[in-house]
């Protein structure tokens, strides 16, 4: 039963909340304990269910035929109205579509992103990794070995910026044109970030300049396939037909932002992890072969999506809580990853969970199609790190995004010593 009284929902959805506290966990825990579905109701934002055990998100995020993502996955502000019939809001994306079609647009970039066809990237990956690492050993050395820099702006923006850039085909001097139009996408209330740009003309703008990115690269790779991401997207058919112009650019769209802010927000998350908990960074350091583990915490730890938002198509019930047709229903898997019924001590950092049982990847009919590709470009950094760390430690109280989707640190400044190699 929705208990009133613990929430509005204004902590859990709010981007002021977040840019000023982060996450809000001690929320969700009171909701865990005593209303699991929550009736929320904030000024300017449409109402919803907050969902907040595991087990309750698991059920409806594998049961799309009752709760729908085609009406949309974010809570958008009243005021907020995205085009459906223009820019952003015309491109189709598998993210918002429901089975059929859906599973039909799956399978038009799941064949790469397997493990066996992400060797492909490897090396492309393992470049970056090194990059952005001998950056910061170069800075440091320049400044008389011990170096100063922001985390969150840097390595954990660049090097997820690089491998996914490279994956859809983005040419490496447009790689700062794409981080600024992710920004513009998924920070539009951050003014630093997203510039505060959130009138519907800024939206259609930006789907324009997605567009005119992506456009040139589509007719390249037509022109010219070779065996990348870029071009299987490029030549996609579905059940015998090419795929229409909308769910071409949209598929883009969606490997590019789908990916790289999770990527980001996870390590730069996760970094400050390991070095507030030194003996957990000790056993990478030790053992190279604990870096997927290290990986796994980080990402559950971080919990990037923060939610996914479902549309009731039925009269229904989750956890006995009645949900009527048409009520939104949002899936916070922050709050799983927290969920004390699943974790032991939810709050320590512990690279040491086996199995990790998080859902930070989603769940079920929409579970992300990159996880191999986040996984194997978070190990490359860790691996790096962990090798050459001498020495690191945070300098001032790290910020975070003005966002309640994706969320995660915005400032990550440290002091560090790395080897040259
Ligand atoms: C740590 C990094 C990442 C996290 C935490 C993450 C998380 C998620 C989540 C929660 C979903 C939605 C699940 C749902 O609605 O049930 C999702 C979907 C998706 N993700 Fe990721 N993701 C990450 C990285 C990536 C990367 C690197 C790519 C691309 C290379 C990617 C591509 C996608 C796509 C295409 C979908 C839509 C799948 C569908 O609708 O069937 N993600 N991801």
């Amino acid at each position: 039963m929705s208990i009133p009284g613990i929430t509005n929902g204004y902590e859990l959805i709010h981007p002021d909340y977040y840019g000023e506290n982060g996450p809000p966990y001690a929320v969700w825990d009171r909701l865990r304990a005593e209303s699991p579905i929550h009736w929320c109701e904030v000024d300017d934002i449409e109402p919803f269910w907050a969902v907040t055990r595991q087990d309750d998100i698991k059920y409806i995020s594998k049961t799309p035929e009752l709760f729908l993502s085609e009406p949309g996955i974010t809570l958008l502000p009243t005021d907020r109205d995205i085009d459906r019939e223009d820019g952003i809001g015309a491109m189709r994306v598998v993210i918002n579509t429901d089975p059929p079609v859906h599973r039909d647009l799956r399978k038009v970039a799941s064949p790469f992103l397997t493990p066996r066809s992400l060797q492909q990237m490897q090396g492309v990956i393992d470049k970056s990794a090194k990059a952005v690492v001998d950056d910061l050993a170069e800075k440091a050395r320049e400044n008389g070995g011990e170096g100063e820099t922001d985390l969150a702006m840097g390595i954990a923006v660049r090097h997820p910026l690089r491998v996914l850039a490279k994956a859809i085909g983005v040419p490496e001097e447009k790689e700062d044109q794409i981080l600024e139009l992710s920004n513009r996408l998924f920070a539009p209330d951050d003014t630093e970030l997203g510039g505060g740009k959130t009138d519907p003309e800024d939206f259609a703008k930006l789907g324009q300049e997605f567009v005119e990115l992506f456009l040139p690269i589509i007719a390249d790779r037509r022109q010219n396939p070779t065996d990348d991401l870029a071009s299987v997207i490029a030549n996609a058919q579905i059940n015998g037909e090419p795929m229409g112009p909308m769910e071409t650019l949209g598929y883009y769209l969606i490997v590019f932002s789908a990916g790289h802010d999770t990527t980001k927000n996870s390590l730069a998350g996760g970094f400050s992890q390991l070095i507030r908990n030194p003996a957990e960074f000790a056993k990478v350091q030790q053992d190279l072969s604990r870096a997927p583990d290290a990986v796994e915490e980080m990402i559950r730890w971080s919990s990037p999506v923060n939610y996914m938002k479902r549309t009731a198509a039925a009269d229904t019930e989750v956890n006995g809580q009645k949900i009527r047709e048409g009520d939104a229903v949002v899936m916070f898997y922050g709050s799983a990853n927290r969920d004390e019924k699943v974790f032991d001590d939810p709050y320590r950092f512990d690279i040491d969970r086996h199995p990790n049982r998080h859902i930070a990847f989603g769940y079920g009919e929409h579970f992300c199609m990159g996880t191999h590709f986040a996984r194997r470009s978070m190990r490359a950094i860790v691996e790096q790190l962990a090798r050459r760390v001498e020495h690191w430690e945070i300098t001032a109280e790290p910020e975070w995004i003005r966002a309640s989707f994706v969320v995660g640190l915005k400032h990550l400044p440290v002091r560090y010593k790395i080897r040259e190699q």
